[in-house]
């Protein structure tokens, strides 16, 4: 992980921001806001993999009513994330939390809304992290996983050859392979948004039955 902890403070202008992480934080921010607009409350939401805390940016500065935690296992990551909000106050300012995704340190049903985004591919145990964000999900709550969509010719060649051999020890989950780890988390209602040409990416979304 230390690549990442390298990176937190060229981060943000890097070309994949503009290609990849950008057109991801847009779209996360649009299924935010149409859960918010089916569920008309404020809520709280949990970015696994937050990086430098650029969603939370977003949504610090929009309409929603969102309390945010980030969660980085890159310490130097969670301390730019940080950094970008100092002026706000009380819940109005997000909070980092250097962990791994695959020991979330909250209660069960701690949260409303669990993002995350171009991060998956690096957990080992991908299957375990599922889960682990469904504990805490709220009954009703909504997750939302983007990676690297390696179903079509480019997707394959951007992630499975060049991103791998740069990255290392990567995993791009096809997405049968997303869709059933959501499955046996308990999640349904199971769709996918595809977006993006050059680097294409897919949202994964899923919800915790209401009753659960
Ligand atoms: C490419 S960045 C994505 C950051 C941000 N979500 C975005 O879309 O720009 C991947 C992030 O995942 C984090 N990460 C990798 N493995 C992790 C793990 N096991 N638990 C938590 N974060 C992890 C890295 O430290 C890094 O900040």
């Amino acid at each position: 992980m230390q690549q990442f902890d390298r990176w937190a403070d060229s981060y943000d202008r890097s070309i994949l921001h503009f290609f990849l992480f950008k057109p991801s934080y847009l779209t996360l921010v649009t299924e935010i806001a149409r859960w918010h607009s089916e569920n008309p409350k404020p809520f709280s939401l949990l970015d696994v993999g937050c990086g430098t805390g650029e969603l939370a940016g977003y949504l610090a500065h929009g309409p929603l009513p969102v309390t945010t935690v980030g969660l980085d296992y890159a310490a130097n990551m969670c301390v730019s994330a940080a950094a970008k909000f100092t002026e706000l106050e009380g819940s109005d300012r997000p909070q980092f939390i250097n962990g791994d995704s695959e020991h979330l340190p909250f209660a069960d049903g701690s949260f409303d809304m669990i993002t995350c985004s171009n991060s998956f591919h690096h957990y080992p145990h991908q299957q375990n992290v599922v889960s682990e964000m469904m504990r805490l999900l709220s009954p009703g709550g909504r997750l939302i996983i983007i990676d690297g969509f390696r179903d079509c010719v480019v997707g394959w060649f951007v992630f499975d050859v060049v991103i791998a051999k740069v990255e290392g020890d990567v995993h791009h989950a096809p997405w049968p392979l997303m869709t059933k780890y959501f499955e046996t988390a308990g999640l349904t209602g199971i769709r996918r948004r595809k977006f993006n040409f050059i680097f294409p990416a897919c949202a994964t979304i899923g919800d915790k039955p209401k009753g659960a």
